[in-house]
């Protein structure tokens, strides 16, 4: 699939643009600070329905203005027209945000998922091995959302559950029964989309290790990636001893429905009999919200003991697995959205990326063209980025 029109409203720094880009690699470069990665925060939004960066919806307005928009035509089989609104709150009124593909309204911003599928390499991404759980559950989360869109509504309903739940907690009476089966019948709901949630990030972690340990040795010349899934409500499996590979990755999900069940009842059991637990710390305690995946080099914990340069290959490597295993599941080629990474990496990882990127329609980001290596400029629409205006060269 390809991104064939960039039409943006407002949007950052944009007052209103349209661009054509091509179906293979488009190069968008100028200055520090004149809206190149503001293109891809865009087209990342019409993807998974927010801002990859951690900004709120608010912030994407153009200042001065009260609303965005940005309108894609992508092409797949047939091309989809994929448009985002947002409309800034005032005093009276809430913000509103609303999506449509091909004309017709989506009800729930979800079923944006699946309709442009996109992954992002940046220089933040260390982060997947230097921050905490939390980044790397979103990264899980956000690729087996656009491979799955049931994920995205599951993760929806059980934080929504989460947080009655833990109102209950926070002012539990002993004496009243009604707010004790409340709880029971909340545990019940949270077992069964946590269920779902935590075997899909489980089995997806595998498909994942195997592609990004190969991708990983290649370029480390050996060394060897591992993850650990880190659950506190289920038993996560011992790891298989034969190899797995390639070949076998895709029969990883056919256990989904499997392992759904089986986590679905080992978390109930554990909502169930640790129930005083939870009620005497006043909050959730198990869950997918504590899910972690440890990522381990040679057997050591990557964050601790890695160095620099092993994390970014690390890094590297998932990404990459992200990237096939999104077009391996969906037959469809995800858009490549690299934000100024090419700075960042040595010969030898930049070949690895210019390689596997053939095929797959790409925009890149720099500040610096001479960075990029000639047989990619060459073969690229290259388009200059002034303040919040993009030309053609
Ligand atoms: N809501 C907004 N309204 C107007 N301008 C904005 C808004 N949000 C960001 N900007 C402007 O957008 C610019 C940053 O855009 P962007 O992050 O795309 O830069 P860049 O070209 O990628 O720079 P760098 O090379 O430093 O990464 C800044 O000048 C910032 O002031
Ligand atoms: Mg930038």
């Amino acid at each position: 699939m390809f991104v064939s029109k960039i039409e943006l409203q407002n949007f950052r720094n944009y007052g209103s643009l349209i661009e054509e880009p091509c179906s293979g690699v488009n190069i968008f470069y100028g200055n520090n600070g004149q809206g190149k990665t503001n293109i891809l925060e865009s087209v990342f939004f019409c993807a998974i329905g927010r801002s990859f960066r951690y900004s709120k919806d608010a912030d994407l307005v153009k200042n001065g203005e009260d609303n965005f928009r940005i309108a894609l035509s992508v092409a797949d089989d047939i091309t989809n027209d994929i448009s985002i609104t947002y409309k800034s709150g005032g005093s009276q009124s809430p913000a509103e945000k609303s999506a449509r593909v091909n004309g017709l309204y989506l009800r729930r911003l979800g079923h944006l998922m699946g309709n442009l599928l996109s992954v992002i390499f940046s220089p933040e991404d260390l982060e997947i091995v230097n921050d905490g759980p939390s980044v790397r559950r979103k990264l899980l989360d956000i690729v087996i959302s656009q491979i799955y869109p049931s994920h995205y509504f599951d993760l929806q309903q059980y934080n929504k559950i989460l947080a009655q739940k833990n109102m209950i907690l926070r002012d539990f009476n002993v004496n009243d029964q009604g707010s004790s089966d409340l709880l029971d019948v909340y545990n019940e709901q949270l077992a069964a989309a946590g269920g779902r949630i935590s075997a899909r990030r489980y089995l997806f972690s595998r498909e994942l290790e195997i592609y990004a340990a190969e991708k990983n040795k290649e370029i480390s010349s050996g060394e060897l990636l591992t993850f650990q899934y880190y659950s506190n409500f289920f038993t996560v499996p011992e790891p298989e001893k034969t190899e797995s590979t390639q070949a076998n990755v895709m029969k990883i999900f056919e256990n989904y429905e499997e392992y759904s069940s089986k986590i679905q009842a080992e978390f109930l059991e554990i909502l169930q009999s640790r129930k005083n637990r939870e009620i005497e710390r006043a909050r959730s305690v198990y869950g997918p919200q504590n899910d972690d995946l440890i990522i381990m080099l040679n057997g050591m914990d990557l964050r601790r003991f890695g160095s620099q340069g092993q994390k970014r290959t690390a890094v590297l490597s998932i990404k990459l697995a992200e990237m096939f295993l999104l077009y391996r599941h969906t037959g469809r080629k995800p858009v490549l959205l690299l934000d100024d990474v090419f700075s960042e990496l040595d010969e030898l990882r930049c070949s690895l990326l210019i390689r596997s990127i053939a095929g797959f329609q790409t925009f890149i980001t720099t500040a610096n063209l001479s960075e990029l290596p000639e047989s990619i400029r060459r073969e690229s629409k290259i388009f200059f980025v002034k303040s919040g205006t993009v030309k053609l060269i």
